[in-house]
């Protein structure tokens, strides 16, 4: 954890402005690890997802939509219910529980995630290591605990919660192959809720109980990752790469190939995608990094996660590019008794392997408040965010000068005419200046003032949030105007 203070500012900032509130249901104490989206969180929120539609789109990838809760026999096949768990350790003495590599880094400074029971065990056999709720030794062995959100559904048919949109989005591969007329490589995306049972999460949007995932799911045969010819589009760009066990370097995607930090094209291509996206997102370079995995998932033979360094949390994993081989398609085959297969150009039929990209919207957008928040303009406590303009929730404020007939008309028209394009807002209370900057704190880009020079000359005064330089506009050119400066 970077900074306590930065990261309790923020949270409390987020909930006053109606961003993200929680833990909920608050009024009942709440429950770690969900939250509430308030107003301006849901359109942030929005704006990221359809972000990510819009992108994934142009790289013709489809989105698809499967359900959340699925049977037992479906995660039994992925491996997750078995294999899908995290590092549990007990208090003795007040029976409080933690998860065990979270503990140590917190109380040892090492980056232990990912390590087997038994090398975490050796920190806890020191006995350094304290309870956080009660201050005693901890000494207990690590066990596992399965992530997987367990429920029933008709009488008592054992179904589980996903724990990613990845596994219930490969189990229709059938299905696409007829859409896509058996021709790979082809793509997928979906975007929805997945489920994991946290042991005792304490770190925001950041590690939800319940929490949205976009992940694009590229199939293709193993052979075709090679020569992947879209990859030339994104190789050129520059990117910062810590290996697994090695140091961090900025290097062009071509480079890393010609030198084996990436494997093939198509996992290339995959990374340089990724990393379009974040910069579509606001995120200045010198924040975003792929660091490569230094254990895998059990379905992953490589695994880069693309992290953000935050103000509140540090360097904080937000997507990860899994090249997940044939695993899954193979592991469904075998389970279900259907053939997950294609044919090749040759004929041959073959299980075709999948490259991934997994991210987070949630933690996209905690990440984004994190960073204008941290770059905040404050004067005697009044605060501006300086959201990049496509993320802002509201585009433009109408402001009639005042709550005059007149003024309140023509701002109306404003309202209507803008709110079929652009999520807007009327705002005639207070000064001017008030309104400004409660525009300003929750980074509203424009402010649109109707005076009453606006009903002879039909323009209006429009203050922009970074520059505070004010232009006439004409009302009947706004539309556009705001089309081509958001
Ligand atoms: N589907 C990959 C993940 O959930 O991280």
């Amino acid at each position: 954890m970077k900074n306590d203070n930065a990261r309790e500012e923020l949270i409390s900032y987020i909930s006053e402005k109606g961003f993200v509130y929680g833990p909920s249901p608050e009024i009942y104490g709440g429950v770690s690890g969900f939250f509430d989206f308030g107003p301006l969180g849901k359109l942030l929120k929005n704006n990221i997802e359809n972000t990510i539609r819009k992108e994934f789109t142009k790289f013709q990838f489809y989105e698809i939509e499967c359900p959340i809760v699925m049977p037992k026999a479906v995660w039994e096949a992925s491996g997750h219910l078995s294999g899908f768990s995290d590092p549990l350790v007990s208090c003795q003495k007040c029976k409080s529980i933690f998860r065990a590599d979270n503990l140590i880094s917190e109380q040892s400074g090492d980056e232990v995630e990912g390590q087997d029971n038994k090398n975490l065990e050796k920190y806890f056999d020191g006995s350094k290591i304290k309870c956080p709720t009660c201050g005693e030794k901890i000494s207990s062995k690590v066990s596992n605990h399965n992530l997987m959100l367990k429920t029933n559904v008709g009488i008592d048919t054992e179904m589980y919660n996903r724990p990613e949109t990845a596994t219930t989005s490969y189990l229709p591969f059938l299905n696409y192959l007829r859409f896509f007329r058996d021709k790979l490589p082809f793509g997928i995306f979906q975007i929805g809720n997945a489920y994991r049972n946290e042991i005792s999460p304490r770190q925001h949007l950041l590690r939800g109980r319940e929490f949205t995932q976009a992940e694009a799911q590229l199939f293709l045969f193993e052979e075709q990752k090679k020569d992947f010819e879209k990859f030339s589009e994104v190789e050129n760009l520059k990117i910062s790469m810590i290996k697994a066990h090695g140091k961090e370097i900025k290097i062009s995607l071509k480079e890393a190939l010609e030198k084996n930090l990436l494997k093939n094209k198509a996992y290339a291509w995959a990374i340089g995608i990724t990393y379009s996206l974040f910069k579509e997102f606001g995120f200045e370079d010198s924040v975003l990094r792929f660091k490569q995995h230094e254990k895998m998932a059990f379905y992953a033979d490589d695994a880069w996660d693309l992290e953000i360094n935050l103000n509140s949390f540090g360097w904080t994993e937000c997507c990860g590019v899994h090249d997940r081989t044939d695993y899954d398609l193979k592991v469904h085959s075998e389970k279900s008794g259907k053939k997950l297969v294609a044919a090749k150009e040759n004929g041959e039929k073959g299980t075709p392997h999948i490259i991934e990209i997994a991210m987070g919207p949630n933690r996209i957008l905690f990440s984004i408040l994190d960073q204008c928040y941290n770059k905040k303009e404050t004067d005697e406590g009044k605060t501006k965010l300086h959201l990049p303009k496509n993320m802002a929730p509201i585009k433009a404020a109408i402001f009639p000068l005042m709550k005059k007939e007149e003024l309140q008309k023509v701002s109306n028209k404003i309202f209507e005419d803008l709110i079929s394009d652009f999520v807007v807002q009327l705002d005639e209370s207070g000064s001017i200046g008030k309104r400004y900057l409660r525009q300003d704190s929750i980074g509203t880009p424009y402010c649109i003032t109707v005076d009453y020079d606006s009903l002879k000359d039909g323009c209006v005064t429009v203050r922009d949030r970074d520059s505070e330089k004010q232009e006439r506009v004409k009302m009947e050119d706004l539309k556009n105007w705001l089309g081509k400066n958001i």
